[in-house]
């Protein structure tokens, strides 16, 4: 492994490299069941994930040693049950912000957090919250970028790509890892000392086809819509012909005819 230094305050300043896992979500949370505290920004990063879990019980698949797949550890103390959504804005950015560096057309957050280049899929992201009552107590950011790999066999709905593919050439899989965190750290430090609205129209300015007339599912149904806006609950705001219509996740997929 090489050197993995990174220049944030606590993000990864605690990194845990391993070759192989089922999933570093489920790694971070057996960690936090052990008795010892764990420090906040801890990142668990493994060049297998052989079990990968992605959103809505579907799988991640990864090739070994081709791609990013890590998790991040955090404890937003500040934030309260209803605010979850706001951490799933400061993330998308922090992605964005750091392959911006790599990529300059095209970069976009699908909402929820889905990272897309054009219309494809290079990253995702799996956040798993621990609640006590109406506290987040912690937060597994479970992180996962198509870096070098090259094969993807894209007979789901959605088309998937990587980082290389789009560049053409290889990326160094560490310095991105580093940069990620590093803007990670930024956005989430920029949220809790009360940058939410200022968040809130960055996330929709990368939102893939934000106020783009575009074609939508809903219940097998195909019609046309323009988001307009996600709620503070991260509800997805389109207006169509039959005025506003909020959507949760799961409830309505985006159409493409390519
Ligand atoms: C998605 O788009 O469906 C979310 C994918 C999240 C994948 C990452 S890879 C690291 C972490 N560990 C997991 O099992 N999943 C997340």
């Amino acid at each position: 492994m090489q050197n993995t230094t990174f220049s944030t305050l606590f993000i990864g300043q605690s990194f845990i490299y391993l070759q192989a896992v089922d999933s570093t979500n489920n790694y971070l949370k057996v960690l936090l069941s052990k008795s010892e505290p764990l420090a906040e920004g801890t990142v668990i990063m493994a060049d297998d994930q052989f079990a990968g879990r992605g959103q809505q019980g579907n799988t991640w698949l990864s090739e070994p040693g081709k791609n990013l797949t890590f998790s991040i550890y955090l404890k937003p103390a500040s934030l309260n049950a209803n605010d979850q959504f706001l951490l799933n804005k400061a993330v998308s950015i922090g992605i964005w912000n750091a392959l911006q560096q790599f990529v300059d057309q095209g970069l976009s957050i699908k909402w929820p957090n889905d990272i897309y280049v054009f219309d494809q899929k290079i990253g995702g992201v799996l956040i798993e919250n621990t609640l006590i009552g109406n506290a987040i107590k912690s937060s597994i950011i479970g992180i996962g970028i198509n870096v070098n790999q090259q094969n993807f066999s894209n007979n789901g709905l959605v088309r998937a790509s990587s980082l290389s593919e789009i560049l053409q050439q290889d990326v160094d899989r560490i310095t991105l890892l580093q940069r990620i965190c590093h803007a990670i750290e930024v956005q989430y430090l920029r949220l809790r000392s009360g940058g939410i609205a200022e968040q809130h129209k960055e996330y929709l300015r990368k939102l893939y086809r934000f106020a783009q007339p575009s074609l939508y599912k809903h219940n097998e149904q195909l019609f046309e819509g323009m988001i307009t806006n996600v709620t503070n609950g991260g509800q997805l705001v389109l207006i169509s012909e039959d005025g506003e219509l909020r959507f949760s996740f799961k409830e309505i997929e985006f159409f493409n005819n390519n």
